[in-house]
């Protein structure tokens, strides 16, 4: 594995800069969505001394262009721009720019260099970081990609303004699950920090402790097979809960789905792994006061444990999790049954008052 240069800084333009220039000036490319290349192009381009040759490639935003056509659109516009081995592409955009652009630079000519420069909070959070990149396919999320880690990661809060707060709120919710496994002083700087009243600076030493978390965990597990399933705390239930909301065609941000996944899969963690009531009645809480809660009753318990069990990591019948015995106590590979989650996702409902 490479190790991958992550840079914390909102002179975004400078360090870019630097990099271009000790990598020789390289034919450059730029990878943006239409909204990155209204909102955050402009402002790249006007501080940056290195960018006025490099070719810019517009995708159509959202996860659902993450896909095939969107990809060979890329990869085209690389060949008629010349493209070649030595060639430089910069992600800039949230994760579907960084997951999308860091598999096409991936797979161009055996692989070109890429650098990311994610400009949602869940992106420099989370998809920016980390090496997985790819598209979906075939209505399968990510179901086509490589682990490829990007040549260096720069990582900021000046972008962030623009974004609308509910995927500020979405991103947080990743920063809130790196606390959960990290440790109580990193939660607890989480907990009492207000995403509304983002003060960039803040924001960015609160993100560095938390992508450090990530890399941490990357690092000792590149590929997935033990402790990087760390990662997945709230996930199993909040994709289900992501996919449940997308069926009902009143879709959710991804961040909301693993805050109220968190929430639930600490009822399981308390009732299987000894994580104490107290910690789960003030993580409730707040996620209560700041995501709300998703509506659901027992009706649909069947349709959610179906779209659990579907989650590639769960093999047989009992469906696979990351519990806490405490704050920063993992527990990887731990399984639930059916019964079990129903009464979570009761408890669920109860500390979300519905
Ligand atoms: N690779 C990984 O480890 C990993 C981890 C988590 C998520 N992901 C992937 O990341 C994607 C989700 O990432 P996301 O939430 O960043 O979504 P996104 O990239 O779709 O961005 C969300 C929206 O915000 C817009 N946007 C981006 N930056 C903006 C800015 N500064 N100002 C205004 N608008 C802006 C985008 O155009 C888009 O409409 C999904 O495809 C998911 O599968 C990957
Ligand atoms: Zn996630």
């Amino acid at each position: 594995m490479k190790h991958q240069d992550l840079l914390f800084t909102n002179e975004v333009a400078e360090a870019l800069d630097k990099l271009i220039t000790d990598a020789g000036h390289p034919l450059t490319f730029i990878i943006v969505d239409e909204n990155t290349r209204r909102h955050v192009l402009p402002l790249l381009l006007d501080k940056s001394s290195t960018l006025s040759g490099a070719k810019i490639i517009t995708v159509k935003p959202g996860d659902v262009n993450k896909n095939l056509t969107s990809l060979a659109d890329i990869w085209t516009a690389l060949q008629e721009g010349g493209a070649n081995r030595k060639s430089l592409m910069i992600n800039l955009g949230g994760g579907m720019v960084t997951d999308m652009g860091g598999f096409a630079a991936s797979t161009f000519k055996r692989g070109i260099r890429f650098i990311n420069i994610p400009t949602t909070l869940l992106s420099a959070v989370d998809a920016a970081v980390g090496g997985k990149t790819g598209i979906n396919f075939n209505g399968l999320k990510n179901e086509i990609g490589v682990f490829n880690e990007a040549d260096a990661v720069i990582i900021s809060t000046c972008y962030l303004s623009t974004l609308p707060v509910e995927e500020l709120h979405s991103g947080y919710a990743e920063m809130l699950k790196h606390g959960l496994i990290d440790n109580r002083d990193n939660y607890d700087r989480l907990l009492g920090y207000r995403i509304e009243d983002a003060d960039p600076a803040r924001l960015l030493d609160l993100l560095k402790e938390s992508v450090m978390v990530k890399r941490r965990i990357v690092e000792e597990d590149p590929h997935e097979h033990g402790i990087r399933r760390a990662l997945n705390l709230g996930h199993t239930i909040g994709h289900a809960f992501e996919s449940l909301a997308m069926r009902r065609e009143s879709p959710v941000p991804h961040g909301f789905a693993v805050a109220w996944g968190c929430v639930t899969e600490l009822v399981l963690s308390h009732m299987k792994t000894g994580f104490p009531s107290a910690e789960l009645q003030r993580f409730a809480a707040y996620i209560y006061e700041n995501y709300g809660s998703f509506p659901i009753t027992c009706e649909d318990y069947p349709e959610l444990l179906e779209l659990m069990h579907h989650d590639k990591k769960n093999v047989d019948s009992d469906i696979n999790f990351t519990l806490l015995g405490g704050i920063g106590e993992i527990h990887i590979d731990c399984t639930a049954s059916e019964d079990e989650i129903k009464t979570a996702l009761d408890i669920f409902r109860d500390l979300t008052h519905q």
